[in-house]
């Protein structure tokens, strides 16, 4: 096909080209089932390299534009479907809608725990792949040691002490399904081992406290202040464990207090208990004020466990915990009852390729000044949107808790965005405990719209909030 594409010459690069062929495809200037030309001929017409063409259309491909088979030739998938234009009108006239299946017509979308996945390098991801394939040895496919591949404990166990100061030995840690793959495990290790109750912060992600909680775990809600979980409370309780995000609290933000690393250290020490250190993304801080992870404070108590959920994407189900000598063996036995090493050895293979070549950082860095820029769109698009409303916690990861006016009324106010086609999910969702005095917030994943959206999206929400809070007072 002949497709005219909004390009000046002499072409710029990749991120030129595959912003032309997006813009193609999304206008459906190149409808559904049109066969892109060969990178070649492609190429030889544009004047640039194939490899640029070639790159370009992986990008594309990831994010679903276009279907490549090998063999065939590559075809535009997307079907362009406009998002419905938010009618944002004058809060005077501003009144309820009736659409209530929100989700279906969302324009924009910050709920969810998704990174932007059209920024995952899949070519870097496909080429550690066949580099695993054509290196390892046979024996790599084999069963394997529960604990996950050498090659990959050995990289994270380096990454790890460079990056976030964890004491790592290979031995000690695991390959898992994730941060929440870990927590499984560990849960039904304590819960094994006679453990009964568990501490979290309170607000956090209510899909661990349910994982807890299926493992037969009591779970005690712990508050959380500017200054991290109260360890004043924790003290006071009588719980096994306590699941903690020191670097960033989520949802609020904070990032836990020296005194309070501290004091939560000597306390699991005195009383001999479990911390687990949830540090999905502490490799996302934006302020250049890096916290170290908590683990090397006590390597016996503190077990860490990391993700590569945020920093590249969910989909792959990998993490890693760095398991307290003590627990090793308990951990090992479930990981094996369950069904073995829960992450493919190619996998991991490729991760470790990633980490040792440096490709993992050099992804991470780009993703940080990427983040950080969505950070302070957001924080300078909300500025001035209605007195009261401003983005808490340090400058970090891929959400913000967006407080709202104390006399407004939070669900309402995320039921009017929710018409606007705006989703974001309620601060009361993370909460254990709830009062009607609590301040309302919502939780803004700026992380994960895909770029070439993100500007709108978040234009889409300064304006929506200003609307929605503008009929949203408390009585
Ligand atoms: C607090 C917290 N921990 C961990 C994770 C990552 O979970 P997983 O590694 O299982 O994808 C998330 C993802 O949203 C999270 O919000």
């Amino acid at each position: 096909v002949d497709v005219l594409l909004d390009l000046r010459f002499p072409i710029g690069g990749r991120d030129e080209l595959e912003h032309a062929l997006r813009q193609a495809i999304m206008s459906g200037a190149l409808p559904a089932g049109t066969e892109v030309p060969s990178t070649r001929t492609l190429a030889a017409e544009l004047g640039v390299a194939r490899g640029t063409v070639g790159a370009a259309l992986d990008q594309l491909a990831v994010e679903g534009l276009v279907e490549i088979r090998h063999g065939a030739r590559t075809r535009v998938r997307h079907v362009p479907r406009r998002a419905p234009a938010v009618a944002l009108e004058p809060a005077a006239t501003a009144g309820a809608t009736t659409d209530t299946n929100a989700a279906a017509r969302a324009v924009a979308d910050f709920t969810g725990g998704d990174p932007d996945l059209t920024q995952f390098p899949a070519s870097w991801w496909a080429s550690a792949v066949r580099r695993a394939l054509a290196s390892a040895p046979v024996a790599t496919l084999g069963y394997g040691d529960p604990r996950g591949q050498p090659v990959l404990r050995e990289a994270l166990a380096r990454y790890l002490r460079r990056t976030r100061g964890v004491v790592a030995e290979p031995e000690r840690i695991v390959v898992t399904a994730g941060f929440s793959g870990a927590l499984a495990i560990v849960a039904r290790a304590l819960a094994g081992s006679g453990s009964s109750s568990v501490a979290v912060e309170d607000p956090s992600l209510w899909v661990h406290r349910s994982i807890l909680g299926r493992s037969g775990l009591a779970v005690t809600p712990i508050p959380v202040d500017a200054d991290g979980v109260m360890t004043s409370a924790l003290a006071a309780s009588a719980v096994d464990a306590v699941v903690v995000t020191p670097a960033h609290q989520t949802p609020t933000g904070v990032t836990l207090a020296p005194d309070r690393r501290a004091a939560l250290a000597s306390w699991a020490a005195d009383r001999r208990v479990l911390v687990i250190e949830d540090d999905y993304d502490g490799e996302l801080r934006y302020d250049r004020r890096p916290v170290p992870a908590l683990q090397a404070l006590d390597t016996s108590r503190i077990l860490y466990a990391g993700t590569a959920s945020k920093s590249l994407a969910p989909g792959l189900r990998i993490g890693w915990a760095v398991v307290p000598d003590e627990w090793l063996d308990a951990v090992v036995n479930v990981i094996d009852t369950l069904g073995g090493s829960p992450v493919s050895a190619i996998e991991q293979l490729a991760l470790a390729d990633l980490v040792d070549s440096g490709r993992y950082d050099r992804h991470v860095r780009s993703m940080r000044a990427a983040y950080r820029r969505r950070r302070d769109d957001l924080v300078a698009a909300l500025d001035g949107v209605a007195s009261g409303v401003r983005v808490e916690g340090v400058a970090a990861g891929l959400n913000a808790l967006v407080r709202l006016p104390v006399d407004c009324d939070e669900t309402a106010v995320v039921d009017r965005l929710g018409d606007d086609g705006v989703l974001v999910t309620p601060l009361r969702r993370f909460r254990v405990m709830s009062s009607p005095d609590d301040t309302p917030g919502i939780v803004v994943n700026y992380g994960a719209p895909y770029a070439h959206r993100i500007r709108d999206d978040i234009a889409t929400l300064a304006s929506a909030l200003r609307h929605a809070l503008a009929g949203s007072r408390r009585r």
